[in-house]
């Protein structure tokens, strides 16, 4: 299998991804998948310009010449597609939206009622493919925090795993580590259920969505910074 991870934090160390590694290391155990990370702060990706050309071209690019046409290729080749990144206000960094809007070559302009949606066709068999999203988040567990991007992500993606982990930032911080470790672990026997059955069962996405810490514990600990 290929499988492209869209890394969407822009930090060198990014909490997220700790998660998103140890997942990849049960996804391929046996080393023989194709894993591609493209770090897309690290690319030129303009904002969409909301032209349509690549519509009226139906090539699958965009005319805009940055690096967007080459994550577009790595999305076309990809069986497995990772979107890891922090929850920001609620939603995906810009940068990462960014490359989102500009996925739109890759549908066309024709619309389809598709039960109680509407969609565009597509130019890509996307029912060949498995989305995962995982996002990690610096609120303790709270209704509402990834409300707004898990809706965003269902209709985008179509009926993607997505895992929204809070408390992330105790990932990177050394004396968290205890707390850290069974999490990571967790998540790197989802990849090997992933790899198994290409889904997780809703108890898996419970367990690896449960709180490191009680949350009024990380408020304190965390206020006891500030
Ligand atoms: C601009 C910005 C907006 C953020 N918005 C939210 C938010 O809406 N909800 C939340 O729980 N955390 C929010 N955070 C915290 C990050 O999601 C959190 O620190 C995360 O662990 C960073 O992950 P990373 O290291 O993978 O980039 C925000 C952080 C920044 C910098």
């Amino acid at each position: 299998m290929n499988i492209l991870v869209l890394n969407g934090s822009p930090k060198e160390k990014s909490d997220t991804m700790h998660l998103t590694h140890s997942f990849l290391q049960g996804l391929n155990e046996d080393g023989e998948h194709a894993i591609t990370v493209i770090d897309v702060i690290k690319k030129q990706i303009r904002p969409c310009i909301g032209c349509f050309q690549c519509w009226q071209r139906g090539d699958g690019n965009c005319v805009l010449q940055d690096d967007q046409n080459e994550i577009l290729a790595a999305y076309r080749a990809a069986d497995v597609i990772i979107w890891s990144f922090p929850l920001y206000c609620y939603g995906m960094p810009s940068h990462l939206k960014a490359v989102l809007d500009r996925t739109i070559p890759l549908v066309q302009m024709r619309m389809v009622a598709d039960g109680n949606r509407v969609r565009h066709e597509t130019l890509v068999d996307f029912s060949k493919k498995k989305t995962i999203v995982i996002s990690g988040c610096g609120f303790p567990a709270w209704e509402g925090n990834f409300d707004g991007l898990k809706q965003q992500c269902r209709v985008c993606f179509g009926n993607p795993t997505i895992l929204c982990v809070p408390e992330t930032p105790l990932l990177n911080t050394p004396e968290a580590a205890p707390l850290a470790r069974p999490l990571l672990d967790k998540f790197r026997r989802a990849g090997q259920e992933f790899a198994m059955h290409s889904s997780l069962t809703p108890e898996t996405v419970a367990a690896l969505e449960t709180p490191m810490m009680p949350g009024k514990d990380y408020i304190a600990a965390l206020n006891e910074r500030c």
